[in-house]
């Protein structure tokens, strides 16, 4: 199921996720395809820059010319707040095979927020300008740089001097996620903020929150005037979700088949299998059947039983009969 390119008025990407979009899940889904490109999760910078190799082992896409298996571009994301030390680790990620640097304004942990990186340098324009420069002018003008914030920290206030910050460092692209660090994942994201940055700015902007399927998708894009999307969360909980916007824009509907999910679960495990140890891959295959219980009725009914399973087999055994009956 591959999209045709020609036929698609809008750019879909897959969400970074930390914890939960790594290789094996992007591998996935790109392998339903629909999207045009991921982002990797954050690799954060702090003390040294991060080596090349680092870069080949936490984003194996690089060794593949930046591509999961299936051909879908992989930005890769850094974290941090010495421009300096990004800019070093940027140029390494790019002697590894990355062919798009992303930053990461946007993160609301505490623990990387106390260490002065994500969204706490929402607070700080000139910090902001200081980084993106400094990567813009490390790299080759081939190589595209995005940034990825939230509307603020605790407020909107520096929302248009951050963006045009950004932009004044020479950014190609700014994917914007429609709330503060203070609004959590509180909804509903605000698409119409994003589209006053689309009108202020030259930038590519792309629109990210709350982005579930053809409705949110269409109603964002009226809201904002923006034909680029990301989707994080939706894309869990609907893995076929890129293909069924693309499908909907195309005046056709996909039909929700269980027994696709049920194959997809099989070779999710067995990709997982080959990375992680059983508990890991019980761990990684509860937490999606708690993404998947969203868009998934018979999921959700039976969530605790398949949350008891104490083995990969077992939980296999479970969704087996949840899914088929
Ligand atoms: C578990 C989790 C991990 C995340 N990790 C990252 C990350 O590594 N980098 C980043 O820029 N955003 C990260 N985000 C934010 C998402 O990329 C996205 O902006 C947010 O989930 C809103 O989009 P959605 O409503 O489509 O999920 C993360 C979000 C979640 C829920």
């Amino acid at each position: 199921m591959k999209k045709s390119a020609q036929h698609n008025p809008v750019t879909l990407a897959v969400a970074p996720m930390e914890g939960v979009m790594d290789h094996t899940m992007r591998g996935l889904l790109s392998s339903i395809g629909g999207m045009d490109y991921l982002v990797s999760e954050f690799v954060r910078v702090t003390q040294y820059p991060i080596p090349t190799s680092t870069f080949q082992h936490l984003v194996p896409e690089n060794k593949n010319k930046a591509q999961t298996e299936h051909q879908h571009p992989v930005h890769t994301q850094l974290l941090g707040n010495n421009a300096e030390l990004m800019a070093e680790s940027a140029a390494n990620a790019i002697e590894a095979g990355a062919t798009h640097i992303d930053i990461n304004f946007g993160c609301p942990a505490k623990r990387v927020n106390g260490h002065g990186g994500g969204s706490v340098l929402l607070q700080d324009p000139n910090t902001l300008h200081t980084i993106m420069k400094t990567i813009r002018n490390e790299l080759p003008e081939s190589i595209p740089v995005s940034a990825k914030i939230r509307l603020g920290y605790e407020d909107e206030a520096l929302l248009f001097d951050n963006v045009a910050a950004i932009e004044a460092a020479g950014t190609n692209k700014l994917t914007v996620h429609g709330r503060t660090k203070k609004d959590g994942y509180k909804p509903p994201a605000r698409w119409e903020k994003i589209g006053e940055i689309q009108n202020r700015t030259k930038m590519l902007v792309v629109a990210n929150g709350d982005i579930t399927d053809i409705t949110s998708l269409l109603k964002c894009q009226s809201i904002s005037g923006c034909n680029h999307f990301m989707i994080g969360r939706g894309s869990l909980n609907n893995p076929f979700v890129f293909q069924d916007i693309l499908a909907e824009l195309n005046g056709e509907t996909r039909n929700k088949q269980e027994h696709e999910l049920f194959n997809l679960f099989s070779i999710y495990t067995m990709k997982l299998q080959e990375k992680y140890d059983e508990v890991a891959t019980l761990g990684r295959l509860k937490q999606w059947c708690g993404h998947l219980r969203f868009e998934h009725a018979s999921i959700r009914d039976n969530l605790t039983t398949l949350r008891r399973s104490n083995s990969v087999i077992e939980l296999l055994r479970n969704i087996e009969i949840v899914l088929k009956g």
